[in-house]
């Protein structure tokens, strides 16, 4: 199959490829297998031969390809109250609204309404891989699994583990480390095993809810599963100033030291939030090459914080972008990278009015641009799962969506007469929406 359209992806941090009327030739498997250019010495040879074959597909013009949104960090269960309870403290949030929420999912049907309602909308908004969070539930778990498959979504899941009675509710919470531990294994097993996972489209995802949460008995036999099964890891780390504190308080040393400790910091661990990293966590982050799954809605609302992205970039770290549904209170991808730039720059520029100007911001230079919240959307959360995601080049897989530039009901407005090349991105980047997602490919396959 051949695709001719036009489109942006990142290939590397800052630099923004712009893929003017190319030609993606794609394979059976869905892997982008050569990308031809109008400068390359053959495409007009190639394009004539692959249309007298009718092979080619054609975008309408307006229209623009992007790879599709790796969306780092999900609460699937956190759906129902997406935009709800916002003016609450996290510890307040979890135990008054969260727990009492994701033990619903005890209760199957209730789990696949809401678990197809999310892909459904994901999909939607463009999100063609998402790093999910589920419950302690084994049947709903898996039910979310099998809708991400039935659906075509790329998905890697955690069964999460909680297990530890100081801090977990006792109708929400894994029986025992044995009980958080085997659910774990299972639910690896079931996917592994599954009829319709034969390519390994949704993975299972090793996921202690965060350390807080968690006994060390649970934290070192999950240490132990990831290094016998080589799974991705996923978990809170440093969110607030409060969760940064209590590793410190029960160890004496911060979250991501025990959580490399418990040999679950690997090349596939995301770090959802990571707000109070020190200078030290951030070089093992980075010596361990983990990722940050950024999550700038999010942070706005219950960290009270915003993660040093640039910093965290310019030191060569892996960082993606999260919406961290529904601590953060939109589950479109292009609205949290626009946050991104945004809290980038009220961390850089500070925001009280009342301090002198020299004096208002100890971060000058924090400040990225939709180059960088384009990259952490897409290339960003590909080389962060250690996946063939997130760019239009030969070798990855064919997951993208199309942005109709032209929708009536969308929200961007462009103007010839203005309007070329990056441009073009960077409007998509700050104003498309939902109605501008037009088409949505994943592995090749066109789902809408
Ligand atoms: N820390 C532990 N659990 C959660 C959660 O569900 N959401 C957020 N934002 N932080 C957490
Ligand atoms: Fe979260």
């Amino acid at each position: 199959k051949t695709l001719s359209a036009s489109g942006f992806h990142a290939p590397e941090r800052g630099r923004i490829d712009v893929l003017d009327d190319v030609l993606f030739d794609i394979s059976d498997d869905g892997i982008i297998t050569a990308v031809h250019r109008h400068g390359d010495p053959n495409y007009r040879t190639i394009r004539e031969a692959r249309d007298l074959a009718g092979q080619i597909v054609t975008l309408p013009k307006g229209t623009y390809i992007l790879p599709g949104f790796v969306d780092l960090h999900v609460h699937a269960p956190q759906y129902p109250q997406l935009g709800a309870a916002l003016d609450q403290p996290l510890e307040t949030w979890l135990t008054q609204y969260t727990f009492p929420l994701e033990a619903r999912y005890q209760d199957l049907a209730f789990a696949k309404r809401a678990y197809s309602l999310l892909v459904e909308d994901l999909l939607a908004g463009g999100t063609t891989t998402a790093l999910y969070f589920a419950t302690i539930h084994q049947e709903a778990t898996r039910a979310l699994a099998d809708i991400c498959l039935e659906k075509g979504q790329r998905a890697l899941i955690g069964k999460i583990a909680m297990d530890n009675p100081d801090e977990c509710p006792e109708d929400y919470r894994d029986a025992s480390p044995e009980a958080a531990l085997e659910g774990t294994r299972d639910f690896i097993d079931y996917l592994r095993a599954h009829p319709d996972n034969a390519d390994g489209r949704v993975l299972p995802v090793v996921t202690p809810r965060f350390i807080p949460s968690c006994t060390d008995a649970t934290l070192e036999g999950l240490g132990e599963i990831v290094r016998r099964c080589g799974c991705h890891v996923q978990t809170h780390c440093s969110e607030s100033d409060w969760a940064h504190a209590y590793a410190l308080k029960r160890y004496g040393k911060t979250d991501t030291e025990m959580l490399d400790h418990f040999g679950l910091l690997t090349r596939k661990t995301v770090l959802a939030h990571a707000n109070f990293l020190t200078d030290d966590d951030m070089d093992l982050v980075k010596a361990r090459e983990a990722a940050v799954a950024h999550c700038p809605l999010s942070n706005a609302y219950f960290a009270n914080a915003v993660f040093p992205l640039k910093a965290a970039l310019d030191k060569g770290m892996h960082v993606g972008l999260g919406t961290d549904i529904s601590g953060g209170p939109s589950a479109s991808m292009l609205e949290n990278a626009r946050s991104a730039v945004l809290v980038s720059r009220m961390l850089d520029s500070g925001t009280d009015p009342k301090l002198p100007a020299g004096e208002r911001s100890a971060n000058t230079g924090s400040q990225i641009d939709f180059r960088d919240a384009f990259y952490i959307a897409t290339t960003g959360g590909g080389i962060a799962l250690d996946l063939p995601i997130g760019r239009l080049e030969p070798g990855f897989k064919f997951d993208a969506v199309a942005i109709d530039t032209r929708a009536d009901k969308g929200t961007i407005r462009l103007w010839d007469e203005f309007d070329t090349g990056e441009a073009i991105l960077q409007k998509i980047v700050y104003t498309a929406s939902r109605a501008n997602v037009s088409s949505v490919w994943i592995g090749g396959a066109k789902l809408r």
